[in-house]
């Protein structure tokens, strides 16, 4: 049974009944909460996007839509008149709990099934029951109130950038591979059977070709698709805050994008941003954190302490050094006391990041204990306290290795024990940091070639032009990431603008003409009619709305998301297509049935 409106308007939202409504008759439409009975009386806890009201049917009131409220069952969805009345037993605890609605009039809009979950607040359903009905996990009021932070942010973006003279612009999404070094998704082509468009992991070609076309500044909130593996933080298709902007450097890109973070984070959070948002290098952060995305929300810098061991007759360190390594550690405060368990266990967790061991000191009250005591002398000890700043109750966690293995092993550690040991005090710190000086080239050790480590159309720095060819791993680029609380927030770069510098690029990555052209060629020609200096950025918004929201994973702020393995529950994609379709594409399916 489904009652139709009947020209019944609603009045009011159910959360802004207050009590200078009362004496009003309103018309309110939602979803039943609750129905209970009570006394002589039945209550009814009304909900829609803005709040609960709670309404109450009598035979006094209205002796019919009393008799209909008795059948209401949760999840109902219902239309009631009547007048606003203060509450005999008021509720301090709910913004409409000094009043009620005396229910004049009924109609069942539509009726509800037992929802397969319980719709309320801070629900803990199976993941893959909630995303199966996500249309009801939707009404659960946290998950509304992260869609409403959602909106809140793209709008005080919109308005930061308009009045920024940015302009709105759309690109396709059926398109060619863009370089962002995810797999494509990719679409096959009917006119064209056996070709493929791909999504586009970001729309970098097209905003750069914008301005070409003279767009001088250019926004869009845009869909990305990137075929990699899912995390916490990942989605296969995630929403970018994409920007570019002309004639411009690395400062001017920054400050922009500055500004426009401290007018998002005041209009939607009230934080106050503090300008300018401090910098480091990769390098520094590498170094100091082991990380290019460090979360400096609290201390413990990683420290090379290579020159106090290099004398020890200790293979493992020896043969790191010799090698063109290092010897770097952390030291934890407090960690004096802890037992063998949990320090082999942080061995084992080190192990994950390829490093070969964890060597450990801890400075005890009645002296020194290590698992390297036997090639450790007093002077040795002595000295790597001193470097470490370590005192009497700490303990000192040593990695031995190649420098990429030492970062990345101490980073991870240094992230870990802050887990443990609580080390992050200020749970609503929002700590930003630019790094800055990216290296413009990773070398790939499996394919033995360097890759973009941004994208190609990035440019190098312009101190370090004269080594692409010869030192291409040195070369450091105009490339920046905005970091918050550990993760990266957003990252751009200027690009290059010089047709010989890019040729240069793709060169140094190994393309021929042909290869390059055959890829980028329609940049490449573009280039070639006055590219104008420019420069932009991407945010991700997702994890803006993480962090805006209070929530760790990237699903909670997706309305319909994808599970880690890029399968959504709900539509049941992917699936598989028409035998019909796939002649019209000229695809046939050599897969077995999983
Ligand atoms: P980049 O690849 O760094 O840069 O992406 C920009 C930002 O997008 C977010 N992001 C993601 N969010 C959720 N799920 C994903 N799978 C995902 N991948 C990336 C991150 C990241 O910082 N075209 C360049 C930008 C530019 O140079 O202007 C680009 O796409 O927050
Ligand atoms: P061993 O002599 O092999 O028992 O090693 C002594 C200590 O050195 C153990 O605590 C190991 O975990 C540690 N260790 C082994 N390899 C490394 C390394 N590459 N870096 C730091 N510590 C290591």
């Amino acid at each position: 049974m489904g009652e139709a409106l009947g020209g019944l308007k609603r009045t009011l939202m159910c959360g802004e009944v207050r009590e200078n409504n009362v004496s009003q008759k309103i018309t309110l439409m939602g979803w039943v909460q609750r129905n209970r009975k009570l006394g002589g009386l039945q209550f009814i806890d009304l909900r829609d996007r803005t709040g609960i009201m709670q309404i109450v049917f009598g035979e006094a009131i209205n002796a019919e839509a009393f008799e209909k409220a008795k059948d209401v069952r949760p999840e109902y969805c219902i239309a009631v008149t009547g007048e606003v009345v203060l509450r005999e037993a008021p509720n301090h605890n709910m913004p409409t709990g000094l009043v009620e609605l005396k229910c004049e009039s009924l109609k069942i809009l539509s009726e509800s099934d037992t929802p397969p979950i319980y719709i309320k607040e801070g629900l803990d359903a199976a993941e893959s029951i909630r995303l199966k009905y996500r249309y009801l996990d939707l009404r659960r009021p946290d998950m509304q109130r992260i869609f409403m932070i959602r909106n809140r942010i793209s709008k005080s973006v919109r308005d930061y950038l308009d009045d920024n003279n940015f302009l709105e612009v759309e690109t396709p999404m059926l398109t060619k591979s863009t370089p962002e070094g995810a797999r494509d998704y990719l679409v096959p082509s009917r006119n064209y059977p056996g070709m493929f468009y791909a999504l586009p992991q970001s729309p970098q070609i097209f905003k750069q070709l914008l301005m070409v076309s003279g767009f001088d500044r250019y926004y869009q909130i845009v869909k990305c698709f990137r075929d990699e593996d899912l995390r916490a933080n990942r989605q296969p298709e995630f929403t970018q805050i994409d920007l570019e902007m002309s004639f411009v450097e690395q400062e001017d890109v920054i400050k922009m994008n500055e500004g426009l973070i401290a007018h998002v984070f005041k209009e939607v959070a009230g934080v106050d941003v503090k300008l300018p948002i401090k910098r480091m290098t990769f390098k520094d952060a590498m170094e100091k954190y082991g990380s290019d995305k460090p979360d400096l929300r609290f201390e413990m810098e990683i420290t090379n302490i290579t020159e106090d061991v290099k004398d020890m007759d200790f293979v493992v360190f020896k043969s790191a050094i010799e090698a063109g390594g290092s010897v770097r550690a952390l030291c934890l405060k407090g960690g004096a006391d802890l037992g063998r368990k949990p320090i082999d266990k942080l061995g084992e967790f080190v192990k994950t990041y390829k490093a070969k061991g964890l060597a450990w000191i801890q400075l005890k009250e009645d002296g020194v204990k290590s698992s390297i005591a036997k090639f450790l002398t007093d002077d040795v000890t002595n000295s790597i306290v001193k470097t470490m700043g370590a005192e009497v109750g700490d303990a000192i966690f040593i990695v031995a290795d190649k420098n990429s293995v030492v970062f990345q092993s101490l980073g991870a550690l240094r992230l870990e024990l802050a887990k443990q040991f609580d080390l992050i005090k200020d749970k609503n710190e929002f700590n930003f940091t630019w790094i800055t000086e990216f290296p413009l080239f990773e070398y790939d050790e499996e394919e033995g070639r360097y890759h973009a480590a941004h994208h190609p159309f990035t440019s190098p720095m312009d101190e370090d032009l004269d080594m692409l060819e010869t030192n291409p791993g040195e070369v450091r680029s105009k490339a920046y990431d905005l970091v918050l609380n550990g993760e990266e927030l957003g990252g751009g770069s200027i690009r290059i603008h010089d047709s010989n510098l890019q040729q240069r690029m793709f060169k140094a990555l190994g393309f021929t003409e042909e290869s390059a052209q055959e890829r980028f060629g329609f940049l490449i020609d573009a280039f070639k009619f006055g590219p104008p200096p420019h420069g932009g950025l991407a945010f991700g918004l997702d994890r803006m709305v993480m962090f805006l929201a209070g929530t760790e994973n990237i699903k909670d702020v997706i309305t319909f998301p994808k599970n880690q393995n890029a399968y959504c529950y709900l539509s049941e994609a992917p699936n598989i297509a028409d035998e019909k379709q796939l002649q019209e594409l000229g695809i046939s399916i050599n897969v077995k049935e999983k």
